[in-house]
This record gives C-alpha cells, structure tokens and sequence, in this order.
C-alpha cells in the first residue's frame, strides 16, 4: 500500500505516522520512568504496553525484568522502537504493529497488566478500545491508563485544545480523545467492557517534559515538524496565513508553563490516571 492509499484506509495510522513522535519522546523518558516505578513491576511479569511509541515505558517496564510487548498503530514508531530494545539488549521487549480498538492476534487474558499512557486513547473507538483491553488482561490483573483532561490548563491539554482551533473540524461523529480524560466516559467504557465503577479508580497525575538544553521555543519546534496532530494544525494554518499566529500561541504557552530556571525546559503536564482491576 502506498502511504497515500494507506492515510484514505487508516486515518488514525496516518496522523502518528505523519511526523516521528520519538523527538517528543526523548523529553519524556525521566516522567515514563517514574511511572513504570510505581507499577509494582516483577520479573516475568507479563506486559502489554498499548500505542507503546518507541519505548517510553516499555523500555523501563523490560528494564525490570518483565515480558513486554509494545503494539502501536505507527510502523515507523514500531520500527524506532525495536532498534530501542536492540540496542539496550533487551530481549524481553518487542514491539509490533497492532491497532488498540482491534487487538486480532493476541489471546484473551494474556496480560498480568495492560497499560497504556497516552496511547490508546488516540484510537478512534472508544468502547472497542476498552473491551479489548480487558479482554487481554488476565483476570485478577490490571488495565493502567494515562490520559490527557480536557481543558485542563497545562502542556499537552492546551496545544491540543490550541491546534484543534487551526485545524478544520473533525469528520461527523468522531469522538474526541479527550473524552478519555473524563471520569464519567472512563465509567461507562470499562462499564460496558464488563468492568464495573468499584474496579476503577481514577486520580490526576503530573508527567514533565524535560530536557537540559532545549529551549520552550525549540521543544515547539519540534512539535510543529514531528507531532501529528500539530503538524495538521501548522497545514490548515499556513493555508490560510495563520501560521505564526499558532507558533506565537504555542510558544508563550510553553514559555509561560516553563518551571526550569536555567536553559533548558521543565514543564508539568497533568493527566488523569487510571486503574482498573479486572
Ligand atoms: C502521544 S503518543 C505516546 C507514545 C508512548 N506511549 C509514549 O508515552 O511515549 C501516542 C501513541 O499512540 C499510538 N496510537 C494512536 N492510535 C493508536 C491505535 N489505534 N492503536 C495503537 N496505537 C495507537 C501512536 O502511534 C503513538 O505512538
């Protein structure tokens, strides 16, 4: 399939595919860390990390000695994200392609934990996205999920809300990932999925996005070339003469939410986590 063909089959692939999510990434390996730390990871764990990207908590989970398996929608992250494992001689991390709301393949109850942080909640169908999360996890394990809030006033919830507003509205009953971010809609996916409300438990969280020498103008940069849905907003808005007017917006906001006080970026980005016992 052409890459042309294959953006008209799979919008969702072609919106990661588009740019290379690892040059965010790389600010986010200290917060991907922190989180697999507090997982309770054991050797021979087994692991599914869910729109895994090249490794930012599939690495460290392997680190610990678990069996992981990384599936995400973007080839080009899959790829990026074995040559991870390959070079920290990792042999019980591999990545392969899969999309979230249809895990063909992969056996019912294999996981001890599925997590996701920032992953599926990209995919476009919700509820098919939550059965199958739990129908790959073992009974008496657990889904972790990290996602973005709506309308929450730091990082990632503003240059999404941000570039939403320069990009073209969405086609006709496309469900926002932020909803993902929203207690009520958490309740009734896992609900519908067979997981009931006193399974889930669901607090706010702070990831950082880090880096000693980068600068906020240069980590938007790098979201304007490699970041998908940034990258569509930066199209529409050089089509219609806008585009500093993004970039302007886009960097106030990193230099406004910027906690580093030498060079560099230090800026907290709060997102909902959530646990569901299954
Ligand atoms: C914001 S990135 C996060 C990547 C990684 N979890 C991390 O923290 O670095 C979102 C990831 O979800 C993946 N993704 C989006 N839709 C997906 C789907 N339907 N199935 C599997 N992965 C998906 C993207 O390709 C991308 O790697």
């Amino acid at each position: 399939m052409t890459n042309f063909s294959a953006s008209i089959a799979n919008p969702n692939q072609a919106l990661w595919e588009k740019g290379d999510f690892t040059q965010i990434a790389a600010f986010m390996r200290q917060s991907g860390e922190v989180i697999v730390e507090s997982l309770g990871i054991t050797p021979e764990m087994k692991v599914l990390d869910l729109g895994s990207g090249d490794g930012t908590t599939a690495v460290p989970l392997a680190r610990l000695g678990a069996q992981v398996v990384g599936i995400d929608i973007a080839r080009n992250l899959v790829k990026a994200g074995n040559q991870r494992a390959a070079a920290a001689g990792l042999r019980n991390l591999t990545f392969q392609e899969g999309d979230a709301c249809n895990l063909q393949g992969v056996a019912d109850h294999s996981f001890d934990l599925t997590l996701s942080v920032f992953g599926a909640m990209f995919a476009p169908k919700p509820f098919d996205v939550a059965k199958e999360m739990v129908r790959v996890t073992k009974r008496g394990g657990r889904i972790v999920m990290g996602n973005w809030i709506p309308n929450d006033p730091t990082l990632v919830s503003q240059v999404l809300k941000i570039s939403s507003a320069f990009t073209p509205p969405p086609p006709e009953g496309f469900i926002s990932p932020m909803t993902w971010g929203v207690e009520s809609h958490i309740i009734e996916r896992f609900g519908q999925a067979g997981a009931p409300k006193e399974k889930i438990s669901m607090v706010k969280d702070t990831y950082y996005f880090a880096s000693p020498d980068k600068s906020p103008t240069q980590f938007i940069d790098l979201f304007e070339k490699y970041y998908g849905p940034t990258m569509n907003a930066v199209d529409a808005a050089q089509k219609s003469g806008r585009a500093e007017e993004l970039h302007n917006q886009l960097v106030q906001l990193a230099e406004a939410q910027n906690k580093s006080k030498d060079v560099g970026v230090l800026i907290p980005a709060a997102f909902m986590r959530v646990t569901v016992s299954v």
